[in-house]
């Protein structure tokens, strides 16, 4: 069964190509490589055998998609193409809100004029804002969101949402994902950040890399049990696996109108410090760090409730947060050796 997978060359997209493989799909990338690099459908080659079938497209195009869902008898959609720079989507709002929600328009119109019907939606668990509550379910109020990068995941689920009250016939899955880390135990794909890295996780690897002078951690003085933030951290083949009991879940319901939203994190919530010494413990190699002042923006913690997933679509993470950071590493160890 063709699937495409908008922005399949990214960090959670090419994982996601991954999973999709091994549970028996065919995933189509449409990728136009803004943000990600030619070198990842190397490695998804050598982890599945074989080069996935690519667009280098963008996907704002409603020809390109018309075209694409009439070639390759596509039967659902995992969008994931978005711009994602928290800091950038506060220079750039029109930028962001036209590529962001632009591209989901004339994506949803598409698949109802081509009869394509399942759609799984990337958004973040940065709709909570800081929460009230730990940990956060799927009912947890969403808050007014702190960057033009989060108000374009929820304007996207409540456009998502309308779409489907107004009688649509679309099947459609919104993922808020927590903090995805890692990479394919291989090492053929990871996450590859352009320039400075603004994620912790990034940031790490290289400085222990070498490459980074030392890592700052925004912050000690949250009221956390060690002064700094906590975050849920998830193993992005974990991640990547839920889209594909998403799928498997959507193709399963035999409705013509549907929408739900669901939380994927592990359920824990790890610190900042408890990453770093976890870090140390994994690659066996000291870091780097000193305490800087907090980031603005940043909330004290956030870490999901995993229950409706685990529930609804039988999925739950299995790897663990040192198997994320060993992971990571050895990413960050084979492409310094290739550089
Ligand atoms: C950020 C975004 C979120 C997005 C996610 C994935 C914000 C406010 N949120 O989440 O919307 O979905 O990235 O792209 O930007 N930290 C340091 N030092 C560093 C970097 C980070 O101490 O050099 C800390 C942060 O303060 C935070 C934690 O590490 O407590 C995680 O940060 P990061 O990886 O940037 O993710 P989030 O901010 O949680």
């Amino acid at each position: 069964m063709n699937i495409l997978v908008t922005g399949g060359a990214g960090f959670i997209g090419s994982h996601t190509v991954v999973a999709l493989t091994e549970a028996g799909f065919r995933p189509i990338i449409l990728d136009d490589f803004s943000n990600s690099e030619k070198s990842v459908l190397d490695g998804l080659e050598q982890i599945t055998g074989s080069k996935p079938t690519t667009y280098a497209e963008n996907c704002h195009n409603r020809e390109t998609l018309r075209r694409i869902f009439k070639e390759e008898k596509i039967e659902g959609v995992i969008h994931f193409a978005a711009f994602k720079a928290v800091g950038e989507s506060m220079q750039k709002p029109l930028e962001y809100y036209d590529n962001n929600l632009g591209s989901l328009i004339v994506l949803l119109q598409t698949m109802l004029e081509c009869g394509v019907s399942n759609l799984i939606f990337s958004s973040s668990c940065t709709v909570y804002g800081e929460p009230d509550e730990l940990p956060v379910t799927e009912k947890t109020p969403v808050k007014p969101a702190s960057s033009v990068y989060g108000n374009t995941k929820q304007i996207g689920e409540e456009i998502l949402h309308d779409t489907i009250e107004a009688g649509n016939a679309l099947k459609i899955i919104s993922l808020r994902y927590f903090n995805p880390i890692g990479a394919h135990p291989s090492a053929a794909i990871g996450e590859l950040p352009r320039g400075v890295p603004s994620n912790l996780v990034p940031f790490m690897i290289q400085t222990a890399a070498g490459l980074r002078e030392s890592l700052t951690i925004f912050g000690d003085d949250y009221p956390t049990p060690d002064g700094t933030c906590i975050r849920d951290y998830i193993h992005v083949l974990d991640l990547a696996e839920a889209h594909v009991a998403a799928l498997q879940f959507l193709l399963k319901k035999d409705v013509s109108g549907y929408y739900d939203i669901f939380n994927v994190g592990t359920g824990r919530g790890a610190s900042v410090m408890e990453l770093i010494k976890s870090f140390e413990q994994v690659a066996g190699v000291p870091l780097n760090y000193k305490l800087g002042p907090r980031r603005s923006g940043d909330v004290t913690a956030v870490y999901a409730d995993v229950q409706k997933c685990t529930e609804q679509l039988g999925w739950k993470a299995k790897r663990s947060m040192q198997d994320a950071l060993a992971d990571a590493w050895r990413w960050q160890l084979a492409i310094t050796a290739q550089r």
